[in-house]
C-alpha cells in the first residue's frame, strides 16, 4: 500500500505492507535509529513516537494508520527549545546511562512540559509510566525532567 504522512515536519510518502509497524517502518526503510526496538509488544516505550503530538508505541502502530498523521521523533525536535532544556539536564543530571530508553523518555518528557511546565513529581512520574529503564533507577531522569520544567519557566 501507498501511505502518506508528516515525518518530523516533512511530507513522506512510501510504499509499505500493511502489516509493518510504525517502529519497523521507520528503522528499516526511513533511517530513524533513534526509535529503539526493545520489546516490540507495547511494554517498554523504547520505541516511543509522538503521533499527532501525543506519545505513543510505535511498535503497535501499524501503517495503514498513519495516512495523513504527524510522526515526531527526536531528530525533529533538535532546535526546539523544550527538548534543549531537557536535553541539557538529562546530561547535567546524569540521567542518561546506556541511553537505550532515552529518546523515548524524552518524547514522552516532552509532551508533558509542552503542555504542563510547572509538573509535579506525581505527574512527572505518570508521564513515563510507559518508560521503561534498566540502568537509572528513574531517580536523575525525574529530577532531569523537574530541572528542565524549572529552565523552561526561567526562559
Ligand atoms: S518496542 Fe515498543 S513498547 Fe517496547
Ligand atoms: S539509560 Fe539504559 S535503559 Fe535507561
Amino acid at each position: 500500500m501507498r501511505i502518506s504522512f508528516k515525518l518530523n515536519g516533512r511530507d513522506v510518502t512510501c510504499e509499505a505492507r500493511d502489516n509493518i509497524s510504525l517502529l519497523d517502518l521507520l528503522r528499516r526503510e526511513l533511517g530513524v535509529k533513534s526509535v529503539k526496538k526493545g520489546c516490540d509488544q507495547g511494554e517498554c516505550g523504547a520505541c516511543t513516537v509522538l503521533l499527532d503530538g501525543s506519545p505513543v508505541n510505535s511498535c503497535l502502530i501499524l501503517a495503514p494508520k498513519l495516512e495523513g498523521r504527524e510522526v515526531t521523533t527526536v531528530e525533529g525536535l533538535q532546535k526546539d527549545p523544550i527538548m534543549r532544556r531537557l536535553v541539557d539536564s538529562f546530561i547535567e543530571d546524569g540521567a542518561i546511562q546506556c541511553g537505550f530508553c532515552t529518546p523515548g523518555m524524552l518524547l514522552s518528557a516532552y509532551a508533558l512540559l509542552r503542555d504542563n511546565q510547572r509538573p509535579t513529581i506525581d505527574e512527572v512520574k505518570r508521564a513515563i509510566v510507559g518508560n521503561l529503564c534498566r540502568c537509572t533507577g528513574y531517580v536523575n531522569i525525574v529530577k532531569a525532567i523537574l530541572d528542565a520544567s524549572e529552565r523552561i519557566r526561567d526562559g
